[in-house]
């Protein structure tokens, strides 16, 4: 379905999340080349650090014409900051800046950043209302549900920078103190929706399948929805999504061949953006997220996270479909025994190891 976002247009409400050490422009362009996703998130970019012209800040906004529309994601604690960081994203034609107001990390929260922002709302709308007055893109927020689940203050907070002109808040259903333990609380991302009328909702967490989007959408009334570990395991989410939205039909899984031929379209593009060396080793922990998929695959995953040179993935490949055989059928599916399980609305999603010291 299409949407908009301020008065930008958007060709669907399925949004990718920002995940750190993920949202590259490598991986965006290969969520947008197998289609039905309407915006891509960066990882989140220090604001500071970005009108200091720090090289690696620099890198995490890199994005090229077919990386459209891109919202940057922003975080820090200090109004002028965030407002000239904005500025200085709109002059080089980013579409959309977002407000990183979730993230749990000790070192961001610490500095008032991140999280932290949930328990003080005039800091807050401070610094989200000096972005919106001094650009013309639309600014959206990221939150959680609160500090903890005694004070879910994301409702209250909503309202109010909807009020200071945001074009959007998008909502990950759980608290700061849980990380990202326990499911998504579709109640709280319900309040949020009820509490802001003049600006859409994007309701975030646990969106495995098609069918966990229908029911964020069903039991929110959220307008859009962001999938961030469901689109590292299934970059198909978002086309597959869209057309379960528009049909009722759930189309099958990719195939062992569809899958491998889009990791190395993304690990080509890896090693284009970051240089053979550094774009094999990042892509170590984006083969794991692909293989999940496969059935088994011990023998993949031990040699790919020790991947060096773009040359040695083919050789991996080649030998991990040699040692695959031994599990197929005589018409080369996969036996029952060995099939993964399949994904439905509850699948839960590991977290990649690190993420809440990380980022
Ligand atoms: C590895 C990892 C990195 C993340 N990085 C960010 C980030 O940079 N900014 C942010 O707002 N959220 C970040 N998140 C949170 C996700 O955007 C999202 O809110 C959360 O994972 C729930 O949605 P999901 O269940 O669809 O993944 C990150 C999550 C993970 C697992």
């Amino acid at each position: 379905m299409s949407f908009a976002l301020g008065k930008l247009p958007l060709a669907s409400n399925l949004f990718l999340a920002p995940l750190a050490g993920y949202t590259n422009l490598p991986f965006r362009l290969t969520i947008r080349e197998i289609g039905g996703v309407g915006l891509c998130t960066t990882d989140l970019v220090n604001a500071r650090s970005l009108i200091d012209k720090n090289r690696s800040a620099n890198k995490l906004i890199e994005t090229c014409p077919a990386d459209s529309p891109l919202a940057v994601q922003l975080f820090g604690k200090e109004p002028a900051e965030l407002r000239d960081a904005a500025l200085i994203l709109e002059a080089r034609g980013i579409p959309f800046v977002d407000v990183n107001m979730g993230c749990p990390v000790h070192k961001v929260c610490r500095n008032g950043g991140g999280s932290a922002l949930l328990t003080d709302h005039a800091k807050a709308i401070r610094l989200v209302k000096a972005m919106v007055d001094a650009v013309k893109i639309p600014v959206t927020c990221k939150m959680r549900l609160g500090w903890d689940a005694d004070n879910l203050t994301a409702p209250d907070l909503a309202r109010a920078l909807a009020d200071v002109g945001v074009a959007g808040i998008i909502i990950h259903g759980r608290t700061r103190e849980q990380g990202f333990t326990g499911k998504v609380n579709l109640a709280g991302i319900r309040a949020v929706v009820e509490a802001v009328k003049n600006v859409p909702v994007i309701g975030n967490g646990d969106i495995t399948t098609p069918r966990a989007a229908k029911r964020m959408f069903d039991e929110t009334g959220c307008a859009a929805v962001s999938i961030g570990r469901g689109a590292f395991y299934n970059p198909w989410i978002f086309r597959h999504t869209a057309h379960f939205l528009a049909t009722g039909e759930e189309l099958p899984e990719p195939t062992l061949d569809e899958r491998l031929a889009v990791m190395t379209k993304h690990l080509d593009r890896m090693v284009e953006v970051f240089g053979e060396a550094q774009g094999c080793r990042q892509f170590r922990k984006v083969s794991l997220q692909y293989s999940r998929r496969f059935g088994p695959v011990k023998e993949f995953d031990k040699r790919m996270i020790h991947l060096n040179h773009r040359q040695e993935f083919d050789e991996i490949v080649t030998a991990y479909r040699r040692w695959r055989q031994q599990f197929l059928d005589e018409h080369g599916q996969l036996r029952q025994a060995y099939r993964p399980r399949s994904l439905d609305a509850d699948t839960t999603i590991a977290v990649p190891r690190g993420p809440n010291e990380k980022w």
